[in-house]
Formats: C-alpha cells, structure tokens, sequence
C-alpha cells in the first residue's frame, strides 16, 4: 500500500521505517530540513536501537523515502498517518496547531480519497476537529475518512515494540476506514481492536495514565517500605505474581519522566475538565512522581550532611536506558536542586551527554563512569543502564573520596554492596 506518514519524531520515523519494512511504500515527510537531510543520508537523527539498519534496508529496496515536501507525498499516498507533536502548553493542555496544519496541508493538496490517520498523541474529539478543518478546507467535493490509531511504541525499544504489539487499536467511522487500516496492519499479525474514534482517543490517554499510576503507586508504597524496614522489590514480586495486577510498572524509583507520561497525564486532567471531570486521582499521581525526585535529593542530603562544596558523581541523565532522550528526565530536577544547595555535578551518560549539555549547566561531562567516580563524595544512580549495572564497583569504591552510592534504581543488591563496604542507599528497600 502506498503510505505518507507526516512528522519525522521518534514515533513518525519508527512507525514509517517499520511499515516499510512489512512490504508497504512509504514516504516520510518533515518539515525539519536538515532532519530531512540526515535522513536522506540514511542517518537517524535519534538514539533508537535498531532502527538505522531497517532504515537503511528499506531506502535500499526502494521502499521507504524522505521528503521535506508535503504536497507530493499527499498526491502519491492512499493513506496519510499524520505524526506530528503535540507538545505542552502552559495550562497543561496540547498544543494541536501542527495537527491542524497538517489538516489543512492535506485539504489544500488531495485530489481523490484519502484515508487521514491520527497516530500523534492527543485530546479526545481531536478527530472531530481534523474531519471539520478537512471539509473546511477542501477545494472540492472529495470523499475522506478520519481514523484514530494510537502509538504504544516505548522509546528505546521502539522497533521491538512496533513489530510485537500488544494490540493495534484502529478508531473508525466507516467501514472503508476499518477495512484500510486492517490491511495495512495485517503483516502484523496482532490482535486489532476496532472502536469508535472517540474511544481510541481515550484508550492512549488513559494507558499512559495508567501506567504513570502504576509507578506513582508503587514508588508511594516504596515510601512505607522505607519507613517500616520492607523491601519494596518483594512487595512489587509479591503484587506482581496476581495476574490481575502483574509485575511490569512496578519498578520503585525516582519516578517518571520522558516526552509521554508527564505531558499526557496533565493533558488527560485537562481535558478531563474542561469535558466537566475532576480528575483528582490524577494529580496525586503527579505530586507523588513530583516529590519522588526531591526524595532522592534529601537522601543524598541525609547521608553527606551539608551539600555545598561536595562532589557528586552521576550515572546516567536520560530519563531511561537506551535512549538519547531528556526531555522532564528526573535528572533535571534532581541535578538542579543539588546544584542549588551548593554541590559540583560530574555526570555520565554515554547517549544522553549531548542533550543534556542542551539543558544542563555547569555540569562536568565524564567519558567512563569511572571519570565520574574519581574524587567523588559520593554517586548517584539515575537511569540503568546496562553499563551502569555492570560497572566495576571494586574500581569505583578506590577511586571515589568516600563509597557512598545513593541508587535512584535499585540496580544493586544492598547486602552485596553493604559487605563491599559501601554506604548504600537505594529506593523502598
Ligand atoms: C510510554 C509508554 O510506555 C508507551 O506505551 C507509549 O507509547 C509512550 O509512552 C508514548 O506515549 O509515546 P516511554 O515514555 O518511551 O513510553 O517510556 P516508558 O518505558 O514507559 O518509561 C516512562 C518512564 O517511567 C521512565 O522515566 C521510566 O524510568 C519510568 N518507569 C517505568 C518507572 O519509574 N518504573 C517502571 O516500573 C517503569
């Protein structure tokens, strides 16, 4: 099927790539000129494991392309995803000016029908608006459809995600539309859920809210295990084995960041509102993710006393492993507070280093976590990254100033680390 998919982010471009790679022609544009151009390159401009070699692959085959044009690609494509951000506004609500851009891009260029899917995250009655701003701007009489097909690919393991999905959800109006879209998943293999295109709307934010409730739960449960002497990863085993409740999101930690739990809960609560619904559940979801990060600041505070003039070495700034990506990365808030009292932050992240110099200041950028050892008062886990858990702790302990790791990720074992003669602390346990 000949496919356009609008907007090169992480979800446009991996959502492209793959439909690429499951026999489809598909075109991606962006409006981001040199995006394009490294692209055309075949590079990627993004950190996403796995996604430059079937990149590669499919411009080979000659199935996948990249345009900065919109036009051409709406004239050559029965299908347009349209993948562009929807990023935060001040009041917590999505800003859906680049959608109704691209509705209008749409009207203004298409010539017989076309089938308009919604992928990029938004507000319930989004394609409401897209289908009226179609109509609105269409220079003749040509039929349409408005779907709604949500993305719940995972930054860092996007590719995987994308080819073993739990479910494709296809909001529809028509029978056309279902019948489209089913096609074009149909490599797949996996289960497709057909609703209607408010409820598809719904179902993403809702999940993400769900999920981010997961972590706030158990962080707030890691809370009392600290204070009672219970340790919160055999709490979550525990919780986890009922397959009701099941043990992913469970993770205790220094809580959620990332382009996507953050934003969309706030744009779920605003919504909410504005649709008349308080939905009060959600902002303690938020506040406890919020206190989660000072959490682990007062740690580092109760273990080195006065911050002012310490050393504290960081590993890991992205608000996850494998990704490059810091956007509301929990290190932000963290790193900032500890400067603020005083502190000198070395950090090191081998991915997340060039974003973070985007948005951190006054931080000294390791090339090893060793680098960020050496002469520390003490460490600070904040992502786990594989290489983090497999660090040399013999090493780290001789190099820093004093053995003291505050573990924002539960990566080590506190027994293991406590008989290795450090100070350990680490999250709810
Ligand atoms: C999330 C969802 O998981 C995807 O399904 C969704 O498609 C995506 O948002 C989106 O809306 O685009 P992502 O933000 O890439 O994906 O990352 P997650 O793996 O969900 O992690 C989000 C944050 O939660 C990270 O900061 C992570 O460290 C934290 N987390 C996750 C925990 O603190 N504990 C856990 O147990 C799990």
């Amino acid at each position: 099927m000949r496919l356009a998919v609008i907007g090169t982010g992480y979800v446009g471009l991996t959502t492209g790539v793959c439909l690429a790679e499951i026999g489809h022609t598909v075109i991606c544009v962006d409006n981001d000129k040199k995006k394009i151009s490294l692209l055309k390159k075949n590079k990627v401009p993004i950190y996403e494991p796995g996604l430059e070699k079937i990149l590669k692959k499919n411009v080979k085959s000659r199935r996948l392309s990249f345009a900065g044009n919109i036009k051409d690609a709406i004239k050559k494509s029965e299908v347009i995803f349209i993948c562009v951000g929807t990023p935060p506004r001040e009041d917590g609500s999505a800003d859906l000016s680049y959608i109704e851009n691209v509705a209008e891009e749409i009207a203004k260029n298409m010539d017989n029908y076309k089938l308009i899917v919604d992928k990029s995250t938004v507000p319930v009655e989004t394609g409401e608006k897209v289908e009226i701003t179609i109509k609105r701007n269409l220079k003749k009489n040509i039929s349409f459809d408005v779907a709604s097909n949500p993305e719940f690919l995972r930054e860092g393991s996007a590719v995987y995600d994308t080819f073993n999905p739990d479910r494709v959800v296809i909001g529809v109006s028509s029978k056309r539309a279902e019948d489209i879209l089913k096609k074009v998943y149909r490599p797949l293999k996996t289960q497709i859920l057909v609703t209607d295109i408010k409820s598809a709307e719904i179902i993403k934010h809702a999940s993400n809210s769900f999920l981010a409730t997961k972590i706030s739960f158990i962080n707030a449960v890691a809370n009392i295990c600290e204070r009672c002497g219970a340790d919160v990863e055999k709490v979550a085993e525990g919780m986890g084995l009922d397959k009701r409740i099941g043990r992913s999101f469970l993770n205790a930690g220094i809580g959620f960041g990332g382009f996507c739990f953050p934003k969309d809960l706030e744009a779920f609560l605003w919504i909410s509102k504005k649709l008349g619904y308080n939905f009060e559940l959600l902002k303690n979801v938020k506040e406890i993710n919020e206190k989660q990060k000072q959490h682990l600041v007062k740690k580092i505070e109760d273990t080195l006393w006065v911050i002012k003039g310490k050393t504290i070495g960081i590993l890991g700034l992205a608000f996850k492993p494998n990704t490059d990506d810091m956007r509301f990365a929990p290190s932000i808030d963290i790193i900032n507070s500890l400067q603020s009292e005083g502190a000198r932050i070395k950090a090191y992240d081998s991915k997340a280093k060039e974003r973070a110099k985007e948005i951190l200041e006054n931080v000294i950028y390791c090339s090893n976590p060793y680098e960020a050892a050496k002469g520390s008062d003490c460490l600070a886990i904040l992502t786990e990254w594989d290489e983090v858990k497999k660090i040399d702790l013999k090493k780290i302990k001789k190099l820093m100033k004093h053995p003291i790791i505050i573990d924002g990720r539960n990566v080590f074992d506190p027994d293991k680390m406590k008989k290795m003669g450090f100070l350990y602390k680490s999250i709810g346990r």
